[in-house]
């Protein structure tokens, strides 16, 4: 990543979390924690976004790939979502999101894979969420425009203005670094080094982000048939040979939370994760520096941001 493209996502970055902290429309922001958090946006009511997006681990999951409502085979492991309204690239391989909005419908009514099953049922959403006092009172007030009207397009946006607060900026390297301290232990020192040094690997994984947005092959093979997917990564968006295998860099923040890993969720631990690269773009690591490298990865985890009582489970009385 250029220094400039660097600049500019730091800036990014500062602006979201202030605006995050004024602006935010406050009953879009609770609305949208709602759906979240509702089984009602699947055919049969027994998952919402949350099912996969769970907080303590930093809104991913604990499987290599977690199935539809209706148990169909899924294709990819779940990502994280902390600082996801900072990224242009939105999945594991797409470039044509538009945003969180337009990204929600992927698993509220996608077919590759079914998640949440309400391909041709959308209606059924408005009908649904409309029988509750609560989300009619709630959808009035935070979309007086479109007349409190409940649809996938008021759904999606409110969702939208939930996530834009999922900002994760506390962990211990964030705080040491505001404080211009050094890392507490001599090998997060030594890992630390490493991943913005000699092991090359911030090339990708660049701060703040630990992601640079953009899409890399690190896999040595050809495409992976796997639970009965072929994942090209990018190409099978762009249908461009050249985007073959290649799969946006995942952030490595809270990364002791967000196991198993890789987009098929096949490396279980850090360790494999990390030794998984491509020889070509991460030369071999000794189990010493792997170690360094994982007391560094450790520093990323943001205990406020899985425990922050503004991004859980809302109670059911109306807010
Ligand atoms: C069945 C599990 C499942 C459910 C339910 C689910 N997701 Fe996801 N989510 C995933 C997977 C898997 C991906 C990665 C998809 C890909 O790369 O193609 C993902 C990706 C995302 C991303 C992109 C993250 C990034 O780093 O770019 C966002 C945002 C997101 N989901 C939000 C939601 C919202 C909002 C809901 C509810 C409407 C939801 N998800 C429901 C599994 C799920
Ligand atoms: C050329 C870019 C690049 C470099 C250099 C790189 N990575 Fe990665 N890293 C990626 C990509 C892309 C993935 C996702 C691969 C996939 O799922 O197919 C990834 C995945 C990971 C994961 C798994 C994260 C998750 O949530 O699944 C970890 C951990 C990781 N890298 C750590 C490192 C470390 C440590 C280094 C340095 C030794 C490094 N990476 C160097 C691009 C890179």
């Amino acid at each position: 990543m250029t220094r400039v493209k660097q600049i500019r996502q730091i800036f990014v970055f500062v602006l979201v979390i202030m605006q995050s902290d004024i602006g935010a429309n406050e009953v879009q922001f609770e609305l949208g924690r709602r759906l979240f958090y509702d089984a009602d946006l699947s055919i049969n009511g027994t998952m919402s976004c949350a099912t996969c997006h769970e907080q303590k681990r930093a809104f991913s999951d604990g499987n290599s790939v977690h199935p539809g409502a209706l148990g169909d085979p899924a294709k990819r492991n779940v990502p994280g979502l902390a600082n996801v309204s900072l990224y242009k690239n939105l999945t594991w391989a797409h470039n044509h999101l538009s945003g969180l909005a337009e990204q929600s419908l992927m698993p509220i009514r996608g077919t590759d894979p079914v998640e949440m099953g309400m391909n041709g049922y959308e209606d059924e959403i408005g009908k649904r969420l409309g029988q509750n006092a609560c989300y009619k009172k709630l959808f009035a007030s935070a979309f007086p425009e479109e007349k409190g009207s409940i649809t996938l397009s008021t759904v999606s946006r409110a969702l939208e203005s939930f996530e834009k607060r999922l900002i994760s900026e506390n962990s211990l390297y964030d705080q040491k670094k505001k404080a211009n301290q050094p890392l507490a232990t001599k090998e997060a020192r030594e890992g630390e080094k490493l991943f913005f040094g000699q092991g090359k690997c911030s090339t990708c994984h660049s701060a703040p982000l630990f992601s640079d947005d953009d899409f890399h092959q690190v896999q040595p093979h050809e495409s992976v048939v796997k639970y009965g997917f072929r994942d090209s990564g990018l190409s099978d968006i762009t249908h461009n040979p050249k985007d073959k295998n290649l799969f946006r860099t995942p952030s490595l923040r809270n990364v002791t939370l967000t196991q198993p890993y890789w987009h098929d969720g096949s490396a279980t631990t850090l360790i494999e994760a990390i030794q998984k690269h491509d020889l070509r773009t991460n030369r071999a690591l000794s189990m010493k520096q792997i170690s360094s490298l994982i007391a560094f990865l450790e520093t990323l985890t943001d205990n406020s941001f899985v425990n922050n009582p503004d991004f859980s489970k809302p109670s059911k009385e109306c807010p």
